[in-house]
């Protein structure tokens, strides 16, 4: 699926492999998209776009694929100000399971500027930052997108049962 990219790229597997890493299936993040799914499309871009630009591009895709590990729904759970939290909460988690790099810690804890204050240090603190909001407005994009369909389909089914209710008397003129 959307790993596809990663197969071949040593330096994700130990991430990828990781149980608690693919407990972020189990938490929904931006509507029905879930935490994992985001967090490999922040990495994809990540890699993409820190290659293009002669960075380091294992700290990006690394990073981005812990920026957001907080491990529960925050809609329903965890604690308050998560938008404001979370950075600290993943960077907790990915110092307990993973050996991470003075870069990797920066772009977790920066990833939410300017909602945080504090600027991300690094070029890759920056792609991350930035492609964050790339794919999480898309996330959301995709989530109005299914929404819209949802409406459509109901408004095809109002249309179509009205069109049965008035077909019999249109046959008759
Ligand atoms: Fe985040
Ligand atoms: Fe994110």
């Amino acid at each position: 699926m959307e790993t596809k990219l990663f197969e071949s790229l040593p330096f994700v597997q130990d991430i990828l492999s990781h149980p608690a890493f693919n407990t972020l299936k189990n938490f929904a993040h931006h509507g029905t998209i879930s935490c994992y799914q985001h967090t490999i499309a922040v990495a994809q871009l990540a890699y993409q776009l820190s290659r293009l630009l002669h960075l380091d591009y294992i700290a990006a895709t690394r990073g981005a694929l812990l920026h957001d590990f907080y491990m529960y729904n925050w809609r329903t759970g965890g604690p308050r100000l998560h938008g404001l939290r979370h950075p600290h909460i993943a960077l907790n988690n990915a110092a307990k399971h993973f050996d991470i790099s003075k870069k990797e810690k920066d772009i977790i804890l920066k990833h939410m500027w300017p909602l945080t204050p504090i600027p991300p240090r690094y070029g890759e603190s920056w792609v991350v930052t930035f492609v964050d909001k790339i794919v999480s407005l898309s996330d959301y994009a995709r989530v109005i997108k299914d929404k819209m369909a949802a409406v459509n389909i109901y408004f095809y089914h109002k249309l179509n049962k009205l069109w049965r209710a008035i077909a019999p008397f249109q046959s008759e003129q």
